[in-house]
């Protein structure tokens, strides 16, 4: 949605904070590739088409709501990222954002590795065929058995968190008789430039040990006294959704400065680093990621300035992009079960999902984009809310959209820049079922993830 400095006049203006006027788009019809998967169009019909799969068929053959994923899209992002970075560095895309088997291929083809944080990442990953030593292995609090399964299938690294941690790994290592290639991963004290609950580099927090006070100096003397482990690198996410790159060039200059300190302790240069994920995506169309051969350069030189400054080697940069990979490439589908003007105020559009499909909304005041796909209009816009079917007024899917006044029950909406922390997120309150990934390409659409069922919802209640 575009949110202009000029008043919209009073019937938007009384229903929005003080001080945001927003303007409707120009055009309630056009989709900005900017928020829009890269294959998304109208076709003759003013139908919205992704992949060459028209949004009514996807609804009538796999039901809404639906995450629908351009994979043509997915796959031309991972191999930029690739590409920028070059044979030397390494892109672990951050499963977190989504993850399914299908995904784990087109990385495992497209030449990236992948970064797992919990057991079941670690399964669907090696059951996919990801190659152990392209995983990295993260976590505040992994289990002994997720470390021992870890270490025991062969991922090439685990990322320590906690000096609990590196005893732990170290002794699971011995005892099968591995040494285990790890990192550290430190909290550089940068205030990234978003949300508080995904900032991670401030050092109140639970993630990673504090550079300060020298711990973080500490940690990697205890790593490099035990046999189980090979101390590989230094790690650091400064947070998510970022668009300003200051906060990544603090952290490289602290990261490269305790490689300096351990070569001068120790006379050891440690080869890797790794800078995390965290570069933003465009959620509505004010938003300006940058590409990802921009980021790569400007990480690239950061370290390359800082080692030279330090005299040290410049060693093998990692990165972790999750959303900025997976992100864009999918939206949901929603059909719209009803339309409630609520004078002088707005417009509420209900749709068939809701906080359990997208608790994004909700949990971050994150903002979302929304466009009527099964059709055009050239009805007046109307300010309306999406919200979805949960038994909670914070069920917000869309907080302010403007969206065709003819909006009626039965049409279909779709929200952009939902594939990630969207279907990875979801839960199944009040028992509403998780919706499927559709993966679309060349004019085919494939399940990738179905619909759970009320079976499946059974099936757990043994009680
Ligand atoms: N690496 C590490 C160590 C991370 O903790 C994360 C995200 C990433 C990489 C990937 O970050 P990305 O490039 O996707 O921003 N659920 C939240 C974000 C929490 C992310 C947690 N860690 C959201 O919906 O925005």
């Amino acid at each position: 949605m575009s949110r202009s400095a000029h008043p919209a006049g009073p019937r938007h203006a009384d229903v929005l904070p003080e001080g945001h006027y927003y303007a409707p788009p120009a055009d309630l019809n056009a989709l900005d590739h900017k928020v829009w998967a890269q294959t998304v169009g109208r076709n003759d019909d003013g139908v919205v088409t992704v992949g060459g799969v028209d949004v009514k068929t996807l609804a009538e053959e796999h039901g809404t709501p639906a995450y629908v994923l351009d994979e043509a899209d997915f796959r031309a992002r991972a191999r930029a990222w690739r590409t920028a970075f070059g044979a030397d560095a390494d892109v672990f895309y951050a499963g977190k954002a989504f993850l399914s088997r299908a995904v784990v291929r087109w990385l495992n083809e497209e030449g990236l590795n992948l970064d797992v944080c919990s057991g079941g990442e670690l399964a669907t990953a090696l059951s996919a065929g990801m190659p152990a030593e392209r995983i990295a292995f993260h976590g505040n609090n992994k289990s002994t058995d997720e470390i021992r399964r870890a270490i025991e299938a062969g991922v090439g690294r685990i990322v320590l968190d906690s000096f609990q941690e590196i005893v732990r790994v170290a002794h699971i290592a011995q005892s099968l008789g591995k040494r285990q290639k790890v990192q550290i991963r430190i909290t550089v004290g940068v205030e990234a430039h978003t949300h508080e609950f995904i900032a991670t580099a401030h050092e109140d927090q639970k993630f990673g040990i504090p550079l300060a006070g020298g711990q973080a100096a500490e940690a990697v003397r205890r790593a490099l006294q035990l046999d189980g482990l090979e101390l590989i690198g230094i790690h650091s996410h400064i947070g998510s959704q970022i668009f300003d790159m200051s906060g990544f060039e603090v952290a490289a200059h602290r990261v490269v400065g305790l490689l300096r300190d351990i070569r001068d302790e120790h006379g050891v240069e440690l080869p890797e680093i790794d800078l995390g994920g965290g570069l933003g995506i465009a959620y509505t169309s004010d938003d300006d990621p940058r590409e990802p051969h921009e980021i790569a350069k400007a990480l690239t030189e950061i370290v390359t300035r800082e080692c030279e400054a330090a005299r040290l080697r410049t060693p093998r940069i990692s990165v972790e992009p999750g959303r900025a990979i997976v992100g864009p490439t999918a939206f949901t589908l929603y059909e719209v079960g009803t339309v409630k003007p609520l004078d002088g105020l707005r417009t509420y559009v209900s749709v068939d999902g809701g906080m359990s499909d997208n608790i994004r909304t909700a949990l971050y005041d994150a903002e979302y984009s929304v466009a009527l796909v099964s059709r055009t209009s050239a009805a007046e816009p109307m300010l309306a809310r999406v919200v979805g079917k949960h038994c909670e007024s914070g069920d917000i899917v869309v907080k302010d959209a403007f969206l065709p006044a003819d909006l009626a029950p039965g049409d279909l909406i779709a929200v952009p820049a939902t594939g990630a922390y969207c279907r990875s997120m979801a839960s199944n309150y009040n028992h509403v079922l998780r919706p499927p990934v559709v993966a679309v390409k060349d004019g085919e659409a494939r399940v990738i993830v179905r619909r759970e069922t009320e079976e499946d919802l059974l099936r757990l209640d043994v009680g």
